[in-house]
């Protein structure tokens, strides 16, 4: 359609029409081909004209049941505006992809992007036109159960993901129908919940929030993402989903987003609990004016819109801004074209869980694996080794972790039935449940690893314990699973200690009695042969944690790229010479493991760090050169990464800040040269004005394959640079 045809469409549209196209239906008002109102969807007070009028719904998919209710719809509507169909397609659709913060693992923008591709590509063909993703929120509390759909906690690896995911479902303009649009979410800086108690308060100094949660939503918009959600938590005071400052003046204004917002779940509804709406008339022009365009099951638009535009010209004006953004989404999903866009139960049956779509899972799963712990090289086993596999997540497919609803975990191979293909001689007893645990099943598994060179033990959380509404006060394995270990480690066997988990752990207990310890996250459908090709050797380990994990729970939130202080603690922080410094009396300051920490089976270094020049300039980028060595008969894969510290700046500084990285193949007894291109926009930082500024003076630069351990170099940017820097911008 054309933008007059467009146009000329919604200048046909009643209020009511209008209105209806801001509203959102979920799946329970649809039955068989019908839209419908029963039961607990009764007390809405909806009647079926407004159901005939609905903009969206959410959570229908399949393409025959797509097909009969966009059909059923459009024969009752006056005008045939298409459904739109969304739902939270967030790491696979069928076809189920290790989780988004196991994605971010990977370090490989072109694994996240291709996740999304694949899942864009099965879930259209369902006949979904929008996901609910990605989830873009930096996180630090891993009490917060939704870490699993983040991409971690630094700035600049959630920007480059939210990137990749955002190219990856929508593909170029207009979309094509393999694709779908996405949805970023949930703005603003619902991964900061006050204790990571899910939808608790958020209080961000707007500074901070600027410097670190802003950047990733930012790069999404600058990817064109065609929606973003609110999220639901208070910002500045003022729930988001109410926050004319956040919408209105940051969201549309300064980072220029055009496309349609829309509420979280009943977040306008909550706008009363929150306490900054009084009824839910209020909460609806809270909303509107706040410019979110779709209501998201409050009903709030359907009950009172309508009046109020009898009384207030500008609230049909905010409409009718709204309905336009509706229209357009539809207009580049192609939509008035086609309103079924190409979808057909044959299309479907070819398009999903084909067997490329799997080994892309595989592929992805096998990147983003983590191996924390590898003594005296245990790890990769041997075939003819005699396993024992113990533990509560080895025999099952429940390794798909949250938002994989369309998945089937009742098919999806287990970890030992894999173990079984890879390896001659494997035994398996359960030994506990995940928080279950009676003697004799630990007396069958202390049998079984006798008998074993190498124990394997599958332990850690229930993938029900990570995702949505899961927040958590103890991140230590369950006691059961430790006291399972302690009697095995009794053993004095090798053990290896395979963890799923949707969030970081205090592993320290784990630690202790391991001697190779690898993290799967959850997986996703090829989960367990990505992990059997990782422990038998075929495949290199190569992910690196996107997330710190903590020594102790106390220490949380724990994250390298924290400010410096004004006592930093200098070398070991157990040193007790000086008190009066910025640590704990009890516990280092000290991660069990750090962020962009993982090992590799090759012996990698990185050595001969290198700059071309050491003062940056508007025109003159720094070419930071490392060496990488493989000091084994093994290819490895390494993951370069290059860190900035500012010495002084106008606020103050993170002690390490990641500005670049690199994912590439290090063949066996061989060294390559890696190349970073520090250009000038690396060295942004917030001021207390609040505007993004570039200093002149000394900067670290440090280049490593994690966070903690890295070479170092200066360089220098001159005089005047942040006004050198806007003059070349503004040419
Ligand atoms: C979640 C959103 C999700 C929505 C729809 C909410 O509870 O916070 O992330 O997209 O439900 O399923």
């Amino acid at each position: 359609m054309t933008n007059s045809t467009v146009k000329k469409l919604f200048e046909e549209m009643t209020i009511e029409e209008k209105i209806g196209q801001l509203l959102q239906l979920s799946a329970d008002f649809f039955q068989g081909n019908s839209a419908v109102i029963t039961g607990p969807m009764s007390e809405h007070h909806l009647n079926l004209k407004t159901l005939y009028q609905a903009g969206s719904v959410l959570g229908v998919s399949g393409a025959k049941r797509v097909r009969a209710i966009q059909s059923d719809y459009l024969a009752h509507s006056r005008l045939k505006i298409p459904m739109l169909f969304m739902a939270d397609v967030v790491h696979g659709y069928q076809t189920i992809f290790p989780i988004p913060l196991a994605l971010t693992a990977s370090f490989d923008p072109l694994v996240m992007k291709n996740a999304s591709e694949v899942a864009a590509s099965e879930a259209a063909a369902g006949g979904v036109h929008v996901t609910f993703a990605p989830m873009v929120d930096l996180v630090r509390d891993p009490r917060w159960g939704r870490v699993m759909e983040s991409s971690g906690e630094d700035p600049f690896l959630s920007s480059v993901m939210a990137q990749a995911a955002v190219r990856g479902f929508q593909g170029e303009k207009p979309l094509a129908n393999e694709h779908i649009a996405a949805c970023v979410k949930h703005f603003a800086a619902y991964g900061a919940p006050e204790a990571g108690r899910e939808y608790n308060t958020v209080d961000l100094s707007e500074w901070r929030f600027r410097e670190q949660y802003l950047p990733a939503y930012a790069k999404a918009i600058e990817a064109q993402v065609l929606l973003v959600m609110t999220s639901f938590n208070t910002l500045f005071g003022v729930p988001a989903t109410a926050n004319q400052y956040l919408m209105r003046d940051i969201l549309r204004k300064e980072l220029h987003f055009n496309g349609v917002l829309i509420s979280d779940w009943d977040a306008i509804g909550e706008l009363i609990t929150h306490g900054v709406a009084g009824d839910l008339k209020q909460a609806a022009s809270l909303a509107l004016k706040a410019g979110v365009d779709i209501d998201m099951m409050s009903f709030a638009y359907a009950h009172y819109l309508k009046k109020a535009t009898d009384v207030d010209s500008n609230t049909k004006k905010l409409i009718d801004e709204s309905v336009m953004r509706i229209l357009e989404l539809k207009d580049v999903l192609g939509l008035f074209d086609d309103p079924y866009r190409g979808i057909s139960e044959e299309r479907e049956a070819i398009a999903v869980k084909t067997h490329k779509n799997l080994a892309s899972a595989q592929h992805a799963a096998e990147q983003a694996m983590v191996l924390l712990k590898n003594k005296n090289h245990i790890l990769p086993l041997k075939q003819q080794q005699r396993l024992a596999v113990v533990g509560p997540a080895a025999n099952t497919g429940e390794i798909l972790g949250s938002w994989s609803w369309q998945g089937d975990s009742s098919t999806t191979e287990s970890y030992i039935s894999a173990l079984r293909r890879h390896f001659l001689n494997v035994s398996y007893a359960q030994g506990c449940g995940f928080h279950q645990i009676n003697l004799q099943e630990v007396q069958t598994a202390m049998k079984i690893a006798r008998n074993s060179d190498v124990i394997v033990a599958f332990m850690g959380l229930p993938q029900s314990d990570s995702g949505e509404a899961t927040s958590m006060t103890n991140l230590c394995l369950p006691k059961e699973q430790l006291t399972l270990l302690a009697r095995l480690s009794e053993l004095n066997k090798p053990m290896v200690i395979v963890v799923n988990t949707g969030r970081p752990l205090v592993l320290t207990d784990v630690d202790a009695v391991s001697d190779a310890m690898l993290i799967s996250w959850f997986p996703g459908s090829r989960g367990a042969e990505a992990l059997a090709n990782i422990l038998d050797g075929t495949v290199e380990p190569s992910g690196k944690l996107p997330m710190t994990f903590p020594r102790k729970l106390g220490q949380i939130p724990i994250y390298y790229n924290a400010y410096s202080t004004g006592r930093p603690i200098q070398g070991d922080s157990s040193d007790n010479e000086n008190k009066y410094l910025s640590k704990y009396i009890d516990e280092s300051n000290e991660p069990l493991y750090p962020f962009g920490f993982g090992l590799t089976y090759a012996d990698l270094i990185v050595t001969d760090l290198r700059l071309n020049q050491k003062t940056i300039t508007p025109n003159k980028s720094i070419h930071v050169m490392a060496v990488v060595k493989n000091r084994s008969d093994r290819d490895g894969l390494a993951v370069v990464q290059c860190y900035i510290h500012q010495k002084v700046g106008q606020t103050v500084r993170p002690i390490k800040q990641l500005i670049d990285f690199i994912k590439v193949i290090i063949p066996a007894n061989s060294t390559k040269t890696v190349e970073f291109n520090l250009t000038l926009d690396k060295l942004v930082s917030v001021h207390s004005d609040l505007a993004r500024h570039i200093d002149s003076g000394e900067y670290i630069v440090m280049v490593g394959l994690d966070s903690e351990k890295v070479l170092k170099d200066t360089i220098f940017a001159k005089q005047n640079i942040g006004e050198l820097y806007n003059d070349q911008i503004k040419k």
